[in-house]
């Protein structure tokens, strides 16, 4: 199989078909709402395009450069459900390849990190290099002499850029490059990096991973959702009272106010930001480290350490969110599974304290055990569920969307509790299904 075809590419639709799937009603803009088809989440038709026109021609993160440093060390993971190896060669180049044996097809690495000169296919024994090569075959007495001129191999993924460590890789080889595709979120990506006060982050500890029964998309509009947290979370604001650390009401009227720094943001390509001043619910309270803000002070200045400072989830479509202390992968898996890489990270250049405060922190809100991500996943069981009922199938998007505006960076602002990154994001979602190829067909 050839990459293109593994990207989805057919051959170019005719327009009868392009113009039938531009009628197709999945969202409906205009007129001061913003409309979403419940089907989005539940339709096996809308999942496999999904597949092929968004995760085939996205640039989708698939490891951070300081898990594998060395060498040799690889880590494995998926673009969206293709399984790839990302291992650093002896040439220290880093490859992505489709974790796919040239014989029959298995999975050559099982591993979901380590570090390996070759990879052995579990099936029949055939070895490959870290940089894809097949360099032995058990048995070889029975292929002919020219078997090695076969060209069988681990295919490299067409591309593999890496901005400020993260990795990304994009299985159409005709893509923009990653820094024309980032252009517009590259300034939160800088300044995600720049919480550390070397600009660099660490990922010492595992993934995190834990899957749920819901659309994929639920997470990546969730993790950009300011107004779900005074409800979602009350548990835990109410926690936070209990303990004395922060009066709820406080905290809610905090997450409400208009004109205070609360925003959420619609940046181009899909990709969207939510930005307090004052702190996320559960986020770590970086203002009140003094010896840090100096730190940071005499590394970038005080205009940037206080730029840096702000609290964001930062949304890098599809799949990929920078928040305050990990990084999240959402992986799909069907239209009503997925699951969800959670990279916790270390600030390079900080006390060891200061980040073991942030891992504590990061475990109390969004660990297994914590106060945060479970509740996330429970609503979205609950959306899941409601998506396939029968009724008006319209879906509301539209918070915010009569008092949003566009800044001199060209980036749509609305307050943090708006709908305004959600509704970047399945603009740009549209954009992709719409491109080459026919409509799905769903039931109405
Ligand atoms: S499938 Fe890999 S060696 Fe047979
Ligand atoms: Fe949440």
């Amino acid at each position: 199989m050839s990459p293109s075809q593994i990207a989805g590419e057919h051959a170019p639709a005719n327009e009868r078909e392009i113009n039938d799937f531009c009628k197709f009603d999945l969202v409906r803009d205009g007129a001061g709402r913003f409309r979403i088809h419940s089907s989005v989440y539940t339709d096996q038709q809308i999942f496999d395009r999904e597949l092929k026109h968004v995760f085939g021609h996205s640039w989708i993160f698939v490891s951070h450069e300081d898990m594998i440093p060395l060498p040799g060390d690889y880590v494995t993971t998926n673009i969206g459900t293709q399984p790839v190896i990302v291992c650093r060669a002896a040439d220290n180049r880093v490859h992505v390849l489709f974790n796919r044996c040239a014989h029959r097809g298995s999975v050559v690495c099982r591993e979901e990190r380590g570090h390996a000169e070759k990879f052995r296919c579990p099936y029949h024994g055939w070895v490959y290099g870290n940089d894809g090569q097949l360099i032995g075959v058990a048995q070889r007495s029975g292929y002919p002499d020219d078997f090695l001129a076969w060209d069988l191999k681990l295919e490299e993924v067409p591309r593999a850029e890496s901005y400020r460590g993260l990795v990304f890789a994009n299985l159409d080889p005709s893509a923009a490059p990653l820094l024309e595709r980032i252009s517009s979120v590259r300034r939160y990506i800088d300044l995600w990096c720049d919480r550390s006060p070397t600009g660099k982050v660490a990922l010492p500890e595992g993934i995190h991973r834990y899957e749920f029964p819901g659309n994929w998309k639920l997470q990546a509009e969730n993790g950009v959702d300011g107004y779900h947290g005074n409800y979602v979370h009350e548990s835990f604001v109410d926690l936070l009272e209990r303990s004395g650390e922060r009066e709820a009401d406080d905290t809610r009227k905090t997450r409400n106010t208009l004109g205070s720094h609360n925003f959420a943001k619609g940046l181009s390509h899909g990709d969207g930001v939510l930005e307090r001043k004052d702190g996320m619910i559960g986020a770590f309270p970086y203002r009140s480290n003094s010896s840090y803000c100096t730190q940071l002070e005499t590394s970038y200045g005080s205009e940037r350490a206080n730029d840096i400072l702000m609290q964001r989830n930062i949304f890098i479509f599809p799949n990929l969110f920078l928040f305050e202390s990990h990084i999240r992968v959402i992986h799909p898996v069907r239209p009503d599974k997925s699951y969800i890489d959670a990279y916790p990270t270390y600030l390079m250049g900080v006390d060891d304290q200061l980040n073991a405060e942030r891992l504590s922190e990061h475990e109390r809100f969004f660990g297994p055990s914590g106060f945060g991500a479970p509740d996330d996943i429970e609503v979205f069981v609950c959306a899941q569920t409601g998506a396939s009922a029968i009724g008006n199938p319209w879906l509301e998007f539209s918070r915010g969307i009569h008092r949003e505006s566009m800044n001199e960076l060209g980036e749509t602002i609305g307050h943090s509790t708006d709908e305004t990154p959600q509704r970047s994001l399945y603009r740009e979602w549209l954009r992709l299904m719409q491109v080459n190829g026919n409509s799905p067909k769903v039931a109405r």
